[in-house]
């Protein structure tokens, strides 16, 4: 309506200015031809008079001419009629016939002639005509007509000509916008089509030509662009270090502030008598990003657990890590003994944990569970609100435990990037829909801005799970989902470690590992050595594992007394009774091998259920001739990561179970099923025997791979989405506020330049 307005409006003006412009000449004309037709009828009259006055004149009946000419003026509406004698003497006329006015008057003179002739009484055209009679010229007939009447005409005339051309120029400006209405809606629908076929360019070229073309330049250039600092920072091209991720956050985010909310924290403070003792957990999560916020600075928000942990905090409940060189903040969470069993041990470890993993423990679904994990998700998000300070954080929030907190901090800050990452498995629909609380879950993760997993089949079931279960609008070609008027891109990064390593994890050569860990196990110089280390987890695979040695002894019982597995297993989750009896159970099937193979000391299986250092955990990676990841689910594994990243000899076998994410980037490693306890058994046999060339062959492709996909390309690559996500939106704000609110809002939601991250 507004464009046919701006459109119509200035039309009809024009048109009308054209019009006034050229009435003149149409006056002009039409009185031309009105004066002819004057002058035809005139000399119509003329002709029929003539024999008449002939006949008057020659019967001399001079009485009678002047009623007969008034009788004429009356008949043919004329104003006047007079007949000059030859000596221009004005011998008849008409009662109207103006007195001023003689037969040797100027315009009365000559041959038959049409004169303007000025009278006091107004404006008159004459028409004069000779009178010929039997005998010669009787005189001349002299008409005099009206000339009012003609500017009467020739006003309305104007008039009309007015009507008609603001009528012209309404039905033209209906047409153009007409068809400029469809041709518009033409070109939307092309340009839809473009771009939902994701050709970005081709849509815009089909702005070429239109009202929009200035606009097609500008949005060119801008893809450009983008498109050109993709290609800068083009990933594959990319060495990945801390330097690059604090190159991202400062050139793509421009240095906008990093949250991450995880559970765990990195460094917890515990009290050791009287002394404060700092300890790291064993979490692959924390391995994961402790390398990344030591990089970029900001806050890890997390649950203090520590028991000294209130001890060490500020007045804002932040302390300040690393202990040795402070680069980032902990922001600490207090929760209460009940918070704490319900949120932690109950709904997120007895509930979402086993029912994510495929591990055939049921999962336990408690109402006052829930409760309190939504009130400490609540906490979560007060604190996350509190640390910002600004409108737009990136925060990065981490696993499981905060289903519910992306939704709660977009719905304070929906400005802010919201990245989720979920640590774990996502199973299958019908495995999610047992949780009461899917919807809500749902939900919850819905209010990222970007929700990760590790591999992409974690990515299609959670997109089937929003299928089957809420109302949303989901793209599966980009892998978007669009709930509640916003958008979450649901992608898979691949988490790794750092590399290069920490020197402190090296810091004594292989074959000082080798003999440490043997001296320090009371084993000899030449026992062959397999090492597993896990949280005490029932995920892990570790019975599978331990009968994988018994096997193995049993069918291969030349190994007896040459080989030992040591499993180092960090005592986890121990106040649930899941976790209570696996660590029964694993005792006790270690004893019950051990008793069956072992003899004069040996054991062929070591194991240590307690907690070990970084440093300490490298040194059995380096130490051991092979390293056994038996999860029966897991969603990466970085352990297998740390124990290749470990081995700069190049030597060492890595048997990895094909249930982990890691399978699917290590197929170098002896990848089985865990499950089978002889395939298990053969491929330790396998191990053991490999030729030292082989090891090496296998040991440098996975290094290489780690090398090119460390964690700081897992975080960069979120991070760099994060970016593109932020500009889009920052893009399509701009947009909003000018004219390309008329673009279908698609342009914005899809790209070809959109990075294409995968792998
Ligand atoms: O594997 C999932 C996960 O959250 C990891 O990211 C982390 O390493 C582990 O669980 C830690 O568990 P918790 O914090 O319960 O000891």
């Amino acid at each position: 309506m507004r464009l046919t307005l701006r459109f119509v409006l200035p039309l009809v003006f024009v048109l009308s200015v054209i019009g006034y412009a050229v009435l003149p000449l149409v006056d002009k004309l039409t009185l031309s031809w009105f004066m002819r037709d004057l002058e035809s009828r005139s000399q119509v009259l003329a002709s029929s008079m003539e024999q008449t006055l002939a006949e008057l004149f020659r019967e001399k009946k001079h009485s009678q001419i002047e009623p007969y000419l008034k009788r004429i003026q009356d008949a043919g509406r004329i104003y006047a009629i007079g007949i000059c004698d030859p000596t221009s003497v004005l011998r008849y006329k008409t009662a109207t016939f103006p007195p001023t006015l003689k037969c040797f008057s100027k315009a009365l003179t000559g041959d038959p002639i049409s004169q303007t002739v000025d009278v006091p009484t107004g404006m008159l055209q004459s028409s004069v005509f000779l009178l010929q009679g039997n005998s010669g010229t009787i005189g001349k007939l002299v008409f005099l007509h009206d000339m009012s009447f003609v500017a009467h005409r020739s006003a309305e005339t104007r008039r009309y000509m007015l009507y008609l051309f603001v009528i012209v120029g309404l039905l033209i400006s209906l047409v153009t916008v007409v068809v400029a209405q469809l041709s518009w809606r033409e070109l939307v629908f092309r340009l839809r089509k473009s771009l939902r076929a994701g050709n970005v360019l081709k849509g815009i070229r089909q702005l070429r030509g239109t009202e929009l073309a200035p606009l097609a330049k500008d949005l060119r250039a801008l893809m450009h662009d983008i498109e050109n600092d993709r290609r800068s920072r083009d990933e594959s091209q990319m060495n990945w270090t801390p330097i690059s991720l604090k190159q991202i956050l400062k050139e793509d985010l421009s240095g906008d502030e990093v949250l991450i909310v995880a559970n765990r924290e990195p460094y917890s403070h515990n009290k050791k008598g009287d002394k404060i003792e700092i300890q790291t957990p064993a979490s692959g999560l924390v391995t994961a990003l402790e390398p990344i916020l030591r990089a970029c600075s900001g806050t890890w928000i997390a649950h203090g657990s520590g028991t000294a942990d209130r001890q060490t905090v500020d007045k804002f409940d932040h302390v300040k890590v690393p202990p040795d060189n402070p680069s980032y903040e902990i922001r600490r969470v207090w929760l209460t003994k009940e918070e704490e069993a319900g949120y932690y041990y109950g709904f997120s470890n007895e509930g979402l944990w086993p029912l994510c993993h495929i591990a055939h423990t049921r999962p336990t679904f408690r109402l006052s569970d829930w409760k309190a994990y939504v009130e400490v998700n609540k906490k979560f998000a007060r604190a996350v609100i509190e640390e910002a300070k600004t409108d737009d954080p990136v925060i990065l929030v981490q696993d499981y435990h905060f289903a519910l907190l992306p939704k709660m901090v977009r719905e304070e800050l929906p400005d802010a990037t919201i990245i989720t990452f979920w640590h774990i498995p996502w199973p299958n629909p019908e495995a999610f829909g047992i949780c009461p609380w899917y919807e809500e879950i749902l939900q919850g993760l819905l209010g990222s801005s970007i929700l990760g997993f590790h591999t992409r089949f974690h990515c299609n079931n959670f997109v089937d799970s929003v299928d089957r279960f809420l109302e949303a609008r989901i793209d599966r070609e980009t892998s978007t989902i669009s709930f509640g008027q916003k958008l979450t891109a649901v992608k898979h990064y691949p988490i790794s470690i750092e590399w290069p390593l920490n020197p402190n994890k090296t810091k004594l050569t292989v074959s000082e590992c080798r003999d440490f860990i043997r001296k320090e196990n009371a084993l000899p110089p030449d026992r062959r050595l397999a090492m597993g280390v896990d949280r005490l987890d029932y995920t892990k695979g570790i019975l599978e594992r331990f009968l994988w040695v018994d096997s193995l002894l049993t069918h291969h019982p030349e190994w007896l007394g040459k080989f030992s597995l040591i499993q180092i297993a960090a005592p986890s989750r121990s106040k649930i009774s899941h976790y209570q009896d696996f660590e029964a159970q694993v005792r006790a099937l270690a004893s019950e091998i051990n008793s069956r193979h072992g003899f004069d000391g040996y054991e062929p299986i070591l194991l240590k259920i307690e907690h070990h250092d970084v440093e300490k955990v490298f040194q059995y990676y380096r130490g051991c001739d092979v390293c056994v990841v038996s999860s029966l689910h897991d969603g990466m594994n970085l352990v297998a990561k740390e124990f290749v990243a470990g081995r700069d000899d190049n030597e060492g076998v890595l048997i990895l179970s094909q249930f982990t994410g890691a399978a699917r980037e290590l197929p170098e490693a002896l990848i089985v099923n865990p499950y089978n306890i002889d395939q298990g058994a053969t491929a330790l046999h396998i191990a053991l025997e490999m030729p030292v060339t082989e090891q090496r062959a296998r040991m440098r492709a996975m290094r290489n791979l780690i090398q090119e996909f460390n964690v700081y390309r897992w975080a960069g690559r979120m991070l760099m989405d994060a970016a593109f996500t932020r500009r889009k939106a920052r893009l399509k704000g701009r947009m909003r506020d000018s004219e390309t609110s008329l673009l279908p809002s698609s342009i914005f939601e899809r790209s070809t330049f959109e990075p294409n991250l995968t792998r």
